[in-house]
């Protein structure tokens, strides 16, 4: 069976699951306009597989400002999040302009909003939020597109993306294998930049029990002088603990449900998929570096007035060529999320396939999908702190924190 049939495999049951309103047709004129926009975007001098990619409102007011500033001047948060659950999924933009380092060819997209907030991902029942994000994955078969990639919760919720493929009928990425090799990446280059070997570092995931910590966690086992896995259930901590012991006998791994344990850790993953900031201050020890994956983010603001901490933002990755966004999603030109380029990296090595679902990532696909991206030009964006680049007048205010509770340099 082919990657796109067992896709389908299930469409009917998946399909009989959803409320009528999410089977709809599409009227004639919107379907004309859905499919002529589709076949401007591939033309015989652009043969290459197209690409959709879902993304949602994480701060309400702010994010529904990007594509309708009146209706968040007008609405309050409260109602925000109250008609969301009633709007249709948008097309945001399309996105052009991704362009191979490797083989020079081009690839095209559309972003999609599906209108559901970070709380309502959490909140809603998963056959509500399944839906929707059906909802969204249909107007992206209806554009066109070969392939589609889910961001942030829309990935995250239920079982990750297996319910959503099953009803679609093209194949279906969370881009988790990307954003857990971005996020190793990222690790790599700190002790790199700050000249400590990781081998003697000690590095905590918090959110160790989830889809990207938990390969994160594994990735890192080899490497890391110690590990520390955080969630907030003991029992499949010790589940991750045991299989990363087991595939890795060398590695000292350490499994807790206390955050004040973290003060140990040199480094500090954030993956949690809490809708509010888990890490504070008091958790971790001055000189500590903080890698925050988690959208939204596991650092809280507090963490950003302090001089002795640095958090870099994860997951970002910087795209090749004249990309085009067509829709500001609050990075600078050319960044994107380790997510996204999943979707675009699959388009170009035209692997129209499920690459990445569930909750069980295999270290080796985050490894392909790493080689794939240096392969393509996709590099690691350079260091940002909640939002702003890094600048080296903060490195610099940083640096004796680090020195007095990291390891010095090997001798
Ligand atoms: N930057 C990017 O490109 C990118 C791409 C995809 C996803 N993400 C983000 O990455 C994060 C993780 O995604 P995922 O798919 O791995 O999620 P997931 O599979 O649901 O895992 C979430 C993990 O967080 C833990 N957790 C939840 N609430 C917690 C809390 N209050 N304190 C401590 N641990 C907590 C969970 O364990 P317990 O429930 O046992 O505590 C679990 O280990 C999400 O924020 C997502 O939006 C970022």
């Amino acid at each position: 069976m082919s990657n796109r049939q067992s896709a389908v495999s299930s469409q009917q049951s998946a399909d009989s699951r959803l409320p009528t309103a999410d089977r709809r047709p599409l009227t004639a004129t919107a379907d004309r306009r859905l499919r002529t926009a589709h076949s401007a975007l591939r033309t015989a001098d652009n043969p290459m597989a197209t690409f959709a990619f879902i993304v949602h409102p994480i701060d309400p007011k702010q994010d529904v400002a990007r594509k309708f500033p009146w209706l968040a001047r007008l609405l309050p948060v409260r109602l925000i999040h109250f008609f969301s659950t009633y709007f249709p999924p948008v097309v945001l933009s399309r996105v052009r302009g991704v362009v191979s380092e490797a083989t020079g060819q081009e690839v095209t997209g559309w972003l999609l909003a599906c209108p559901l907030t970070a709380h309502q991902f959490r909140h809603l029942p998963l056959k509500r939020v399944y839906a929707k994000i059906i909802q969204t994955g249909r107007l992206a078969e209806r554009l066109g597109a070969d392939i589609l990639g889910l961001g942030a919760f829309t990935s995250a919720v239920g079982d990750a993306g297996v319910t959503v493929a099953q009803a679609l009928n093209i194949p279906v990425t969370t881009g988790d294998s990307c954003t857990v090799a971005a996020t190793v990446a990222l690790v790599e280059d700190v002790a790199r930049r700050f000249e400590r070997p990781l081998h003697r570092l000690t590095v905590a995931v918090v959110g160790a029990t989830g889809a990207i910590g938990r390969a994160v966690a594994r990735m890192l086992a080899p490497r890391a002088a110690r590990l520390l896995l955080l969630s907030r259930h003991r029992r499949s901590l010790a589940q991750v603990q045991q299989q990363i012991e087991k595939e890795t006998p060398q590695a000292t791994v350490e499994a807790t449900v206390e955050k004040t344990r973290l003060r140990q850790a040199h480094i500090v993953v954030g993956v949690t998929s809490a809708v509010y900031a888990v890490l504070k201050p008091y958790h971790l020890h001055p000189g500590t570096v903080v890698i925050d994956t988690a959208i939204p983010r596991d650092a809280s603001a507090g963490l950003a007035r302090r001089p002795e901490f640095l958090v870099l933002d994860g997951g970002l990755m910087t795209v090749p060529g004249p990309v085009d966004f067509g829709f500001n999603f609050g990075l600078p030109r050319k960044m994107a999320y380790a997510c996204m380029v999943e979707t675009m990296i699959l388009a170009l090595e035209n692997r129209l396939e499920c690459y990445t679902l569930g909750k069980d990532i295999p270290p080796q696909k985050a490894a392909q999908m790493w080689q794939w991206a240096e392969k393509h030009g996709f590099r690691l964006a350079p260091w940002r702190s909640f939002g702003r680049p890094v600048r080296q007048a903060q490195l610099e205010q940083f640096r004796p924190y680090l020195e007095a509770h990291w390891p010095g340099p090997e001798p």
